[in-house]
């Protein structure tokens, strides 16, 4: 079941969700790549900071979500952005020297199964690198799940995309059966939220849209009433700071 993506909501937590992503990248070993591709730029402010480590690539950012492409593009004109599917994109094409996917992958559907077409698409010599959330057992996502699976909502909730990942171990085998030299790690990052219910705010941003937009518009607010309350509960505030545990997964493939 599609979904949209709200560039501006998506940013409020942009400096915790960038972290990440210069984490990842300082990883990447390329020193003067001629062609750098980012798979699901998103709002493309962290495409921008490709540009700055390799100001003379060929640098390219790709995205299914219009919404997310049209605030890209904004970004910084030196990048060309465009709205295609990264699976479309992974089947045919000439290889780029540096491949980046930030917070992307866990979208698709057997993602593991894509990295042999991912990999194909990197010269020889060049660098894979991506990072997907590792917290889908945390409340902030089965609190979602089992009240989604609740009447009066688990007929409209039952089709929605769920995203998923592996952990640390299960890419690094995959990537180096593909020939890479591989760097695999977690990080759990502990985000010191604010204000009214912080945790809603991010996941609403991201991981529970599906879901929301999914539900029809007599039953959403008192589903997100509720999705409110347990989070709360689950996340408690102290003197007015909420932690969210937040672990995430990282890849980079060096390719020999
Ligand atoms: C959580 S956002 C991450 C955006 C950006 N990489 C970042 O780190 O801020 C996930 C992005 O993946 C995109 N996406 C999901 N599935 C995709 C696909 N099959 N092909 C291309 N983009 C996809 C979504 O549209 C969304 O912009």
């Amino acid at each position: 079941m599609p979904h949209t993506w709200d560039p501006d909501r998506y940013l409020t937590y942009a400096d915790e969700r960038g972290r990440p992503f210069v984490e990842l990248v300082a990883r990447v070993g390329a020193a003067s790549p001629a062609t750098v591709v980012d798979l699901g730029c998103g709002p493309g402010n962290l495409t921008t900071l490709l540009r700055e480590r390799w100001p003379d690539a060929d640098i390219r950012g790709l995205d299914s979500s219009p919404e997310m492409v049209e605030k890209a593009q904004a970004a910084d004109p030196s990048i060309a952005f465009e709205v295609a599917d990264l699976r479309t994109w992974a089947a045919e094409g000439q290889p780029v020297d540096v491949l980046v996917s930030n917070a992307t992958l866990q979208w698709v559907p057997g993602h593991l199964d894509l990295l042999p077409a991912l990999v194909s698409r990197v010269s020889p010599g060049g660098w894979i690198a991506f990072q997907v959330p590792g917290n889908f057992d945390e409340p902030s996502h089965t609190i979602r799940r089992d009240l989604a699976a609740e009447e009066p909502y688990a007929a409209h909730t039952r089709e929605v995309a769920v995203p998923s990942s592996h952990d640390p171990a299960a890419y690094l085998e995959a990537l180096t059966s593909l020939g890479c030299t591989v760097d695999a790690w977690e990080t759990t990052y502990l985000h010191v939220l604010t204000g009214p219910d912080p945790v809603f705010t991010w996941v609403s941003g991201t991981g529970a849209r599906p879901t929301l937009q999914a539900l029809p518009g007599d039953l959403r607010p008192t589903f997100e009433d509720e999705f409110r309350r347990r989070l709360r509960a689950a996340y408690p505030e102290r003197d007015g700071r909420v932690v969210l545990p937040f672990r995430r997964v990282f890849a980079v493939g060096h390719r020999s």
